[in-house]
């Protein structure tokens, strides 16, 4: 350790508040490029976790980083709300293209949970209904919406009193599935389940249901492929709207431009944010027009939401995507990676329950036993280890015991193979305690 990691961390002990942060990364981070970050010495780390699944075109993507200049040497600030500018309009105009159905009218913010907020507005003033319906497991941020609706005793705790008329169903998390079935035979009881909530909950004041296409923070926990079609017309059933949550899911991640299209049903609203613009802060909420219109002028605005170094950034992010298949290639990728995974590491190590996930968005949920008690020490070790290894992965799941494996989408085939050799050298290291 040098002086200036001393330094540094020095100060973020006596002025930043972290006491809400469970542990901080021991490393301090000086640059980055693609898939890899240097720290203050020059070491080099294989970033698998991405700042949180948000550097999706790779850490300084030479494409963004120019937008992002050659905008600040014209403009910087003038809020997307008071002064046309031209870099929102163009990106609004690609996000209505680029989303599925007739989603094309964007609001601009700067955060996921601010897009969420906003989301959640929206559906009540359209539907003039005031109730939502969230998934158990689910999170969808950290203001007092947002985690009204987030599905989890853990992220809720000391944070109450939350938002009355908000009722839960219980996951699609097969691996634990809240009914004990079987995948195979269950008819997708989670997703029917929906009309029981609908009935028993609820004053059948539905304005929306809210949920991430795969649940990130909840463990990485992948919906069965006709859930969300069962969802959706038990939803049409009592005019009840869909809001995706695409912050962690956007941009490529799960191997399509937004992970909703895996399951072939169109949401009445997204909510994307995180892998936006290729890390410049901006959120944003699309919608239908005639939706978009129950917002009455003076409703709802934001300082910096369609930031234009953000949304040239944001613009550059895309068309770096789209151009070079980036959602296609992170797709092969990330299947060749949990063959890996499956078959290398998985049937070596008890410690690993299960491995999942779509594209580059993929966990292994660690277990104790055959009766899945969840390894949430050992999980936190292994990552431990393997930042000492000089690999940087995440680690989540309701239980804490889910390793998260969320890289640059640009990260190479060599960069995987060496993940997952890291990977086993810890897995292995842990096998020995
Ligand atoms: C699915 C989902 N929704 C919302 C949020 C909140 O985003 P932010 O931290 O940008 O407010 C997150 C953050 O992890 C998320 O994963």
């Amino acid at each position: 350790m040098n002086n200036d990691d001393i330094s540094i961390k020095q100060k973020y002990e006596k002025y930043i508040n972290t006491y809400s942060v469970k542990k901080m990364e021991d490393v301090v981070i000086s640059h980055a490029e693609g898939a890899l970050v240097y720290d203050m010495r020059g070491q080099e780390y294989l970033d698998c976790f991405a700042g949180i699944a948000v550097n999706n075109a790779g850490h300084r993507n030479p494409k963004i980083i120019q937008a992002a200049k050659e905008q600040m040497d014209k403009l910087v600030h003038c809020c997307a709300y008071v002064y046309y500018s031209e870099p929102p309009a163009l990106l609004s105009e690609k996000l209505a293209y680029y989303t599925p159905g007739q989603l094309d009218k964007t609001f601009f913010s700067n955060s996921g949970a601010e897009a969420i907020e906003g989301s959640l507005r929206i559906a009540k003033q359209f539907t003039e209904r005031y109730e939502f319906i969230a998934l158990q497991c689910s999170f969808h941020g950290r203001t007092n919406a947002t985690l009204s609706i987030t599905g989890n005793r853990k992220r809720k705790q000391e944070g109450g009193p939350y938002l009355s008329g908000i009722s839960f169903v219980p996951p699609p998390y097969c691996y634990r599935c809240p009914f004990e079935l079987e995948k195979e035979s269950c008819n997708l009881k989670c997703a029917r389940y929906l009309r029981e909530v609908i009935d028993f909950q609820t004053s059948g004041s539905v304005a929306a249901f809210i949920a991430e296409p795969i649940l990130g923070e909840g463990g990485i926990i992948v919906p069965p492929q006709n859930y969300f079609q069962e969802i959706k017309k038990i939803l049409e059933e009592f005019q009840i709207l869909f809001i995706a949550d695409e912050v962690q899911t956007g941009f490529g991640r799960t191997g399509k431009l937004f992970a909703i299209e895996h399951y072939e049903v169109v949401p009445d609203i997204i909510a994307m944010a995180k892998g936006i613009a290729g890390g410049f802060p901006l959120s944003a909420f699309i919608t239908r027009d005639e939706i978009a219109r129950s917002f009455k002028p003076g409703d709802h605005l934001s300082t910096f939401g369609g930031n234009p170094v953000s949304c040239a950034a944001a613009i550059a992010n895309i068309d770096f995507l789209l151009e070079e298949n980036i959602p296609e290639k992170a797709l092969a990728k990330g299947e060749n990676f949990i063959l890996k995974l499956k078959n290398e590491l998985m049937k070596k190590y008890d410690l690993i329950g299960e491995v999942r996930g779509k594209g580059l968005m993929i966990g292994i949920e660690l277990v104790k036993d055959k009766e899945k008690t969840p390894a949430a020490e050992e999980a936190a070790k292994i990552r431990e280890i393997c930042r000492e290894n000089r690999l940087l992965i995440g680690v989540g799941g309701v239980y804490g015991n889910v390793l998260r494996i969320q890289p640059p989408l640009v990260i190479t085939e060599e960069q995987l193979e060496r993940a997952l050799n890291i990977l086993d050298k810890a897995f292995s290291l842990i096998d020995k305690c």
